[in-house]
C-alpha cells in the first residue's frame, strides 16, 4: 500500500512521543485498543486552569497509520481548549493524512484516545464523563 508523504513524515519523525505524569490531576490519559488489529495507543493531555491543552504526548504500539494519526493528533491538541479537542473527528485525520479506507480504523483509534484522555481528565476533576457515541 502506498502511504502519503504526510504519513511517512509523521511515522519517521513522530511528534510528541512520550509520557506525562499519569497521577497528576492536570493530566488526562486515554488508553485504547483497536479490535480490528490489536494495536494499542496511549494519548495524554496536560490541561491548564483555563481549560487549554498545553501539552500532549503519545505512545502507540501499532501500524504506521496509527502512529501518524496519534502524532498528528498531539500537534492538533496543543493550544486547543478541551471543548475544541472534543470536536476533533477521525475523518479530519483521514483527510489530512490521506489515509486509504482500510486504514480508517487507525484514525478512529486516535479520536477514541483523545476522547478517553479528556474523560479521564474530567473524571479526575469531578466532572461527568462525556457520553461517547461510536464515531464510525
Ligand atoms: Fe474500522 Fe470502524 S471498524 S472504521
Ligand atoms: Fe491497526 Fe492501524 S492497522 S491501528
Amino acid at each position: 500500500m502506498a502511504y502519503s508523504d504526510k504519513v511517512i513524515d509523521h511515522y519517521t519523525n513522530p511528534r510528541n512521543v512520550g509520557t506525562l505524569d499519569k497521577s497528576s490531576t492536570t493530566v488526562g490519559t486515554g488508553l485504547v485498543g483497536a479490535p480490528e488489529c490489536g494495536d494499542v495507543m496511549r494519548l495524554q493531555i496536560q490541561v491548564d486552569e483555563n481549560n487549554i491543552i498545553t501539552d500532549a504526548k503519545f505512545k502507540t504500539f501499532g501500524c504506521g497509520s496509527a502512529i501518524a494519526s496519534s502524532s498528528l493528533a498531539t500537534e492538533w491538541l496543543k493550544g486547543k481548549s478541551v471543548d475544541d479537542a472534543m470536536k476533533i473527528d477521525n475523518m479530519d485525520i483521514v483527510e489530512e493524512l490521506a489515509l486509504p479506507p482500510v486504514k480508517i480504523h487507525c484514525s478512529v483509534l486516535a479520536e477514541d484516545a483523545i476522547k478517553a484522555a479528556i474523560n479521564d481528565y474530567r473524571v479526575k476533576n469531578g466532572m461527568e464523563p462525556i457520553e461517547l457515541e461510536k464515531s464510525h
